[in-house]
């Protein structure tokens, strides 16, 4: 192999590798597509980032976990007080509720 025809070879093998890694990549920025589409519905009432002060609950900055189970139990009618969210958690599947959660638990108070 001429030395020209190496660097070729190394170059090829640094595409495959890239684009090896690159699903992973894709998968993790539909996500953020898809939460960021998903909690815009939220922002109505509380506030854009979830981070609106007054009577509806900030939900900004909370454990993933928190609000994951807080929005599993409004939609199985769990939640005794709930006057909107039980109906409104209703509409999504589980896996977006999850998405939901981790979404708004990245955001900084
Ligand atoms: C129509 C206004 C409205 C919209 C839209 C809305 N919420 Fe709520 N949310 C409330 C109110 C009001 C409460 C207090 C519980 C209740 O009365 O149902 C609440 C409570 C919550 C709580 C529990 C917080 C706590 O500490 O008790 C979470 C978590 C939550 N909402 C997440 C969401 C998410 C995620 C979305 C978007 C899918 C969303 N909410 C959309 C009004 C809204």
């Amino acid at each position: 192999m001429t030395p020209h025809k190496h660097l070729l070879h190394l170059a090829f093998a640094g595409l495959l590798g890239l684009a090896a890694v690159s699903p992973l990549h894709a998968a993790a920025t539909a996500e953020q597509r898809q939460a960021a589409l998903l909690a815009s519905s939220c922002a109505n009432c509380h506030g854009t980032d979830g981070k609106l002060a007054g009577s509806i609950p900030a939900i900004a900055g909370r454990p993933a976990s928190v609000l994951e189970s807080q929005l599993l139990s409004f939609k199985r009618g769990e939640m005794p007080h709930a006057t909107v969210m039980d109906r409104l958690a209703r509409g999504y599947t589980d896996e977006e509720l999850a998405i939901l959660a981790r979404y708004f638990a990245n955001i900084n108070r």
